[in-house]
């Protein structure tokens, strides 16, 4: 595994533009494990009330995994609040933008990503497409990231679209700079997720950038660069800034 491209463009500062509501990924889980913590915890206390051993290993052991789940809640939550902003803000040094550029964020949601890159652009534009799926995104809706984007004062910059990640509705060769996080790993089946790609090898320009950031799935993502011709594919480690901890997948479109 390597780092793709220079990491050497500081320019932007932090990823996280501060001002703008971006609410917590996969809230789903985070409220499930919240939920199946807080039961196993009752369970716990209520065993441990009962007399003889067996009732004290099952209250500890009940106690162990409601801990871990609670655990990993506050991890995700932290990740969604503070992590991503650190590991997006690596994302982005790795693009070494210009600021000229006209960069797409597929699956942009409240548009973390997208304001953070609109934030590197001078004379450049920032794309968002999604669909706006609430069970991967807390809130999650088309007017977030344009509320955002106005908090953030780049309202200017950015374009909202309403699209698939398999179909998108641009012309081929729009975009310098292709960027997803989160987003892919949403699309079910393999092939599917392959579509999203080579979507993406057809709207960028030849010597586009692309990065992708995802938990799940890069070395797939990488394989599926590399038949659609980029160049340079290359895998980042496990950043654990984020929960799960993510894998950045880079390339060049030849
Ligand atoms: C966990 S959120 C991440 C949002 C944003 N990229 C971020 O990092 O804050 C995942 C996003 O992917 C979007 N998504 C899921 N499947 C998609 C698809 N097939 N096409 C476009 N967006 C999709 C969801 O609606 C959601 O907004």
């Amino acid at each position: 595994m390597r780092e793709g491209f220079a990491v050497s463009d500081r320019r932007g500062g932090a990823a996280h533009a501060s001002k703008g509501q971006y609410g917590l990924d996969a809230p789903v889980v985070i409220r499930n494990l919240i939920g199946i913590g807080l039961l196993l915890a009752g369970g716990s206390i209520a065993a441990f009330l009962f007399r003889g051993w067996v009732w004290l290993i099952v209250g500890a052991w009940l106690g162990l995994v409601s801990v871990f789940c609670l655990a990993e809640a506050v991890y995700m939550i932290w990740s969604s609040k503070r992590g991503k902003a650190i590991v997006v803000r690596k994302m982005l040094d790795m693009l070494q933008l210009r600021g000229d550029e006209h960069v797409l964020d597929v699956g942009c949601g409240r548009g973390f990503v997208l304001i953070a890159a609109a934030r590197r652009l001078t004379g450049g534009r920032a794309t968002g497409i999604d669909i706006w799926n609430s069970r991967d995104q807390s809130g999650n809706h088309p007017d977030i990231p344009l509320r955002n984007a106005e908090r953030e004062n780049v309202f200017d910059r950015i374009t909202i679209v309403h699209a698939d990640a398999r179909q998108m509705p641009f012309e081929a060769h729009t975009f310098d700079v292709v960027v997803s996080s989160l987003a892919l790993h949403n699309i079910p089946h393999e092939a599917e997720r392959k579509r999203a790609i080579e979507e993406i090898a057809r709207v960028l320009k030849p010597g586009g950038k692309v990065a992708l950031l995802d938990f799940r799935y890069a070395d797939a993502y990488a394989r599926a660069l590399t038949e659609a011709g980029f160049k340079e594919v290359a895998v980042s480690r496990r950043h654990l800034q984020m929960f799960p901890p993510v894998r950045i997948v880079t390339g060049l479109r030849s």
